[in-house]
């Protein structure tokens, strides 16, 4: 007898209600007790409240062997759909660790895959949450295919839509590829792990011990690798923090972030006046210099713990989104390097992607000297962030606060890379190198001669510091546009961005550039 309407609502909700437990109660239960929400609970939290639209609910798995055929996977452990958070349209799966581990088989494959897929033809964000034992080990190359046809996605959609891995669980072997070719890494201290040979083998082959949390921790890839971009000490504050990346971006690369309403810096905090000492040797925090001008004084940092010596992040100026890329004196006093450069490289090439202008602060003696700076590559690393300035074409505007020495000065978005805007604070200091280095080599003779050489050399760099440790001789080659007053910062920002908002600059044709990988 054919059932009626209610009776098959009544069949659909008890298949649904089944499909909703994952894999039952205990593995849940195994999963909070770790500390952990479950996959549908992660995604429930970050959505806004009834958003969350699911999709492949049935999908089942498609193994036959070794007893798999006998297994059911509620939803091949994987859900998928779409939703808003505050508003702004996003497409979401997360890998569900209670239904075999979250490991991935093909069907769980195709199910992230289709809505990656639905993710670039809507034009919208893709979210991904990770928490899974990786190629699922019954189903052999079908789950390597399955990742690989991940991997082929997440390198067409790199640049079309903002890509978000989040990392609640392990994330192991190749898996972690898919996250280290998306955008933005999430990850929570003792939750994440991630790593390409896990301590076992690591241990079978070269003999060492390390646990998972040293080998692949939340802190690791924050702290030292650099894979992670936010480290959170929750899961809801990682969620919070998504929530707030999402605010600063925009849907695709056809669009500007939305606009917020502006709002003027708290500038009782954070007085521009007072934050860079008088001594030019002594540090102060960048970050301070960020929040004088941005709108609220908010500053929303990306990679905050890894080469601290260069600050990167999102604010916004009268309403709309920028990225600050600024050296820290705080930290090996701003100094070029490996990894600040590979950092503030990666971080560009993002807002020229999706449309966000760039304020670049610079306070810098230049490349990090040094055997293992040059043995790590410091040539290729360092050329990355002349690379990305150069191919820039979102407005660019630089403000130099005091230190801009030699190969430094060019790298941090100087007039020769084409800056749109560049101001100089009367405390600027543009030049080859340091007026005390720059004395000891082009007055070597005079010094060495000297009756007394430290004098003379007091006297030469002083000479020197003169001539060249001031913003007025590169004003005077037109390579900045204005000597501007500390006060006048955000005013001139302002402005820049304002007339720049048409901005269009071509780019010779080219299948793409060859950047210095
Ligand atoms: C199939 C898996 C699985 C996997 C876990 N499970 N990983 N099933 N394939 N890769 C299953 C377990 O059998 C178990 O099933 C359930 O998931 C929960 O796993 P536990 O081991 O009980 O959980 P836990 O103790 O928390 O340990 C988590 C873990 C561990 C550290 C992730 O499961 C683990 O080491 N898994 C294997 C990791 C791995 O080597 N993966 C392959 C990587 S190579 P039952 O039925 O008992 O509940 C790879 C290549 C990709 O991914 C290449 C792409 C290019």
């Amino acid at each position: 007898m054919d059932m009626s309407i209610k009776q098959k609502t009544l069949d659909l909700k008890k298949r649904m209600q089944g499909a909703l437990l994952g894999g039952g109660v205990k593995a849940i239960e195994k999963q909070q007790s770790m500390g952990k929400m479950t996959a549908r609970e992660r995604i429930i939290a970050l959505l806004d409240p009834n958003s969350f639209h699911e999709y492949d609910l049935f999908v089942e798995h498609a193994a036959r062997d070794f007893d798999m055929d006998k297994k059911h996977l509620p939803g091949d452990g994987v859900i998928t759909g779409t939703g808003t958070i505050s508003g702004f349209p996003v497409c979401i799966y997360a890998q569900d660790f209670t239904v075999a581990g979250g490991s991935l088989g093909i069907m769980h494959a195709r199910k992230i895959s289709k809505i990656m897929d639905h993710a670039m033809n809507l034009k919208i964000p893709i979210i991904g949450i990770n928490d899974s034992g990786g190629a699922r080990i019954q189903e052999g190359v079908n789950s390597l295919a399955g990742y690989g046809e991940i991997f082929y996605r997440n390198t067409q959609a790199s640049g079309v839509i903002p890509q978000i891995s989040v990392i609640l669980g392990p994330c192991a072997g190749g898996a972690v590829y898919s996250p280290a070719l998306t955008d933005f890494v999430f990850v929570v201290d003792k939750i994440s792990k991630m790593f390409i040979t896990g301590p076992e083998v690591i241990k079978s082959v070269l003999g060492e011990e390390i646990t998972m949390e040293e080998l692949g921790g939340a802190r690791v890839h924050s702290e030292i690798t650099g894979n992670a971009h936010f480290f959170a000490e929750s899961e809801q504050e990682c969620l919070n923090q998504i929530k707030k990346l999402v605010s600063y971006i925009p849907w695709n690369n056809t669009k500007k972030a939305d606009a917020f309403p502006k709002k003027a810096p708290k500038s009782r905090q954070y007085k521009i006046e007072n934050i860079i000492p008088t001594d030019p040797r002594e540090p102060y925090d960048v970050r301070d210099v960020i929040r004088s001008i941005s709108d609220d004084s908010d500053f929303f940092e990306v990679q905050e713990l890894f080469a601290a010596n260069m600050v990167i992040g999102f604010g916004r100026i009268n309403g709309e989104t920028v990225g600050f890329v600024a050296n820290q004196p705080l930290v090996l006093a701003g100094v070029l390097d490996v990894d600040s450069s590979d950092k503030a490289a990666r971080f560009i090439r993002f807002c020229n992607a999706f449309n966000i202008p760039l304020v670049t602060l610079v306070d810098l003696p230049g490349y990090l000297p040094g055997i293992d700076q040059e043995h790590a590559g410091v040539i290729r690393h360092g050329a990355k962030i002349l690379y990305s300035y150069s191919e820039a074409s979102v407005p660019k505007i630089t403000i130099i606060l005091r230190k801009a020495y030699g190969g430094g000065y060019i790298a941090m978005c100087s007039r020769h890379l084409r800056a749109d805007f560049v101001f100089a604070w009367p405390t600027a200091e543009i030049a080859v190198m340091g007026p005390e280095g720059a004395a000891n080599i082009i007055f070597r003779n005079e010094i060495k001669n000297a009756e007394d050489p430290d004098k003379v050399r007091r006297e030469k760099v002083e000479e020197y510091k003169k001539k060249f440790a001031n913003p007025y001789v590169a004003a005077a080659h037109g390579y900045i546009d204005a000597v501007i007053e500390p006060s006048e910062t955000r005013k001139f920002v302002v402005h820049a961005l304002e007339v720049s908002s048409q901005k269009s600059e071509l780019r010779p044709q080219k299948k793409h550039g060859i950047p210095p990988f």
